[in-house]
């Protein structure tokens, strides 16, 4: 089977897990987040719980769905042979994200590890935006290449959520750090990644041209 193929193939599955993953854990078996809320300690706001996690449960729906539709227009499929759902599903990627981005404006100064956390998710809302609309501008001036490349860019933050905790488990059950330190050393550790991975793909694709 062909590199890029394969490449595509296992993308699809981490999503499909990833999706399955955060619907079922946050719909389902842990819909109080009671654990992850009682990591939030001397917030500068009174954190109204109820309304949290309805705006973390339209957050997470987005998310998923973000990280579906992005998924679909990476097939090399729906863009030679379905141009107008490329297209369409587009727009529901762009749609997703500003909800994603609005419902993260919400939460993220009540953010788990208070101010450097709630930096660095405004620094992930402010780049995420800055990516999507980028590539966006790019394909309404018909530069495919480069719409291409910031699609890649854009769609990394997808992987935002999982990085986190994937430091975090690391760092908290690997190496014995407080939860909290260890999320907030998330957040930068998922940015840093969230930068350095797209531009090794973008990288490598104009190698191989
Ligand atoms: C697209 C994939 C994403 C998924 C599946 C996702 C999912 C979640 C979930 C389940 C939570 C609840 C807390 C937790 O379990 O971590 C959460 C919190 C949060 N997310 Fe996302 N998220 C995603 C992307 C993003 C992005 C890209 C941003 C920023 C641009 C963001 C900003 C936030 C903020 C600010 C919180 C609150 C954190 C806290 O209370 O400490 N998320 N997200």
């Amino acid at each position: 089977m062909e590199k890029r193929k394969i490449a595509y193939l296992l993308l699809s599955v981490v999503c499909t897990i990833l999706i399955v993953y955060a619907l079922a854990n946050n719909y389902v078996l842990d819909p109080g987040r009671e654990h992850f809320l009682s990591s939030k300690t001397g917030l500068q706001r009174e954190l109204n719980v109820s309304v949290w996690l309805k705006v973390m449960y339209i957050h997470v729906a987005f998310a998923c769905l973000a990280m579906a539709s992005g998924l679909l227009n990476f097939s090399k499929h729906t863009l030679d042979s379905h141009r107008k759902l490329h297209r369409v599903n587009g727009y529901i990627y762009l749609f997703s994200v500003l909800i994603v981005l609005l419902t993260s404006g919400y939460m993220a100064p009540y953010a788990t590890g208070n101010q450097i956390s709630s930096i660095g998710f405004n620094v992930l809302n402010l780049t995420w935006l800055f990516t999507t609309i980028t590539a966006f501008v790019h394909i309404k001036r018909k530069r495919i290449t480069l719409h291409r490349a910031w699609m890649v860019r854009s769609y990394a933050f997808c992987f935002n959520n999982m990085l986190i905790h994937l430091f975090t488990a690391i760092l908290h059950d690997g190496f014995g750090l407080g939860y909290t330190s260890s999320y907030t050393i998330g957040i930068y550790g998922s940015i840093a990644t969230i930068v350095t991975v797209p531009t090794l793909i973008n990288r490598r694709q104009r190698f191989q041209k």
